[in-house]
C-alpha cells in the first residue's frame, strides 16, 4: 500500500530570471537559463516524499533528452516511478520566467503529459485505490484526472491548476479542494457564479457550493482560508510565516504536497493546512521549484504572528 499517489504532471522547466516580466509585444534580455525538475505532480510528490511520505507517482515522460532533466529529482527524492510511462514524443516542458520580486509567469507544452489520459490511469487502479490520499492537479487531461478520482478509495486531494472543466460530481468528491485566488476567480465565473472581490470567506463559500467536501484558498503571504465540510467552525484563517520571498515558482505545490502528506499521516484539514503553509513559505526563499523544497530534517519558519 501506497499513502499518497499523485497523478500528475512530469515537466523539465527552462528557468530565465529578468527584472521584470515582458509586456505583450516587449522583448527583454535575460542572463541566462537553468534546467530544472518539474511539473506540478512531480513537484508534489517530491516534496511529500522528501518530507516522509510514502509517495508514488502515476505519470509519463518521452523519449527526448529533456526527460533526463525530469526524472533524477523524483528518484532522488524516493518516489515510486513503477507507473511513471516512457512514450514516444517529447516530455513536458514549462518555460519559467521569474522577475525580481520573485514572481514567476510560466508556459507549459505538456508533451507526454497529454498522453495521461483514462486509459493511462486505468492501467494503474490497483495503485490508486490502494492510497489513503490521491492528488490531482490540471496539467494532464482532464480524463486522466477524472479516472484518478473515480478510483480512490481514499482521500481526493484535486488542486485545480490550472484551472482545467471538471465534472461536477469530480469536484464533489475533492476532500478538499485546493485553488489559489486567481484559479477560484477563474473556476467561479466559469461556472457563472459571482466572484466575491477581495472576500476570502465569501470566496470560499462559492467554492463550497460548487460541490466540493471541502475547500483550501491558498493567498500566498497571506496563508490560507479553509471551508472544512466536515466541521461546523466556518471558514477559518491560517495566516503564513513572514519570509524574504526569491522566487515563487513551485510554492503552490510545496503547499499541496505537504497538505498530502499530513493528511495522509492522520492530521485534520486544518491542522495540515498549518504545516502547509510554513513548507510554501519554506520553498519561496530560494530560487526554483524542486531545490527549493524542505527534506524532514529542514527548519521551516515558524507562525510567529
Ligand atoms: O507549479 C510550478 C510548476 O508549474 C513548474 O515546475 C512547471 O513545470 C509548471 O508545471
Amino acid at each position: 500500500m501506497t499513502a499518497i499517489v499523485v497523478v500528475g504532471s512530469v515537466n523539465a522547466d527552462l528557468v530565465t530570471r529578468v527584472p521584470a516580466h515582458p509586456a505583450p509585444g516587449e522583448t527583454v534580455l535575460a542572463d541566462g537559463m537553468t534546467v530544472l525538475p518539474g511539473g506540478k505532480g512531480a513537484n508534489q510528490a517530491v516534496v511529500a516524499a522528501r518530507l516522509g511520505g510514502d509517495v508514488a507517482l502515476v505519470g509519463a515522460v518521452g523519449t527526448d533528452a529533456f526527460a533526463a532533466a525530469a526524472v533524477p529529482g523524483l528518484r532522488r527524492a524516493g518516489v515510486d516511478l513503477t507507473a511513471l510511462a516512457t512514450v514516444p514524443g517529447p516530455t513536458g516542458v514549462a518555460l519559467v520566467t521569474v522577475d525580481d520580486e520573485g514572481e514567476n509567469a510560466i508556459v507549459v507544452v505538456p508533451g507526454a503529459n497529454g498522453s495521461v489520459d483514462a486509459t493511462a490511469v486505468g492501467r494503474h487502479v490497483g495503485l490508486v485505490a490502494s492510497a489513503d490520499v490521491v492528488v490531482v492537479q490540471g496539467e494532464i487531461p482532464t480524463a486522466g484526472s477524472e479516472a484518478a478520482v473515480r478510483a480512490t478509495t481514499g482521500r481526493v486531494l484535486l488542486n485545480l491548476a490550472p484551472v482545467v472543466p471538471v465534472l461536477r460530481e469530480v469536484l464533489a468528491l475533492a476532500d478538499p479542494l485546493v485553488v489559489n485566488a486567481g484559479e477560484a476567480w477563474r473556476l467561479l465565473s466559469d461556472a457563472g457564479r459571482p466572484v466575491p472581490e477581495g472576500e476570502p470567506f465569501a470566496v470560499v463559500d462559492e467554492l463550497r457550493d460548487l460541490g466540493p467536501r471541502s475547500v483550501v484558498l491558498t493567498l500566498g503571504g497571506a496563508g490560507a482560508v479553509v471551508l472544512d465540510g466536515a466541521s461546523d467552525a466556518g471558514p477559518v484563517v491560517v495566516p503564513a510565516p513572514v519570509v524574504k520571498v526569491v522566487d515563487t515558482t513551485g510554492a503552490g505545490d510545496a503547499f499541496v504536497g505537504a497538505l498530502a502528506w499530513r493528511l495522509a499521516q492522520g492530521d485534520g484539514l486544518v491542522d495540515a493546512v498549518r504545516t502547509a503553509v510554513r513548507v510554501g513559505a519554506y520553498s519561496v526563499t530560494t530560487a526554483g521549484a524542486q531545490p527549493s523544497f524542505p527534506t524532514a530534517d529542514d527548519e521551516l519558519p515558524s507562525l510567529s504572528r
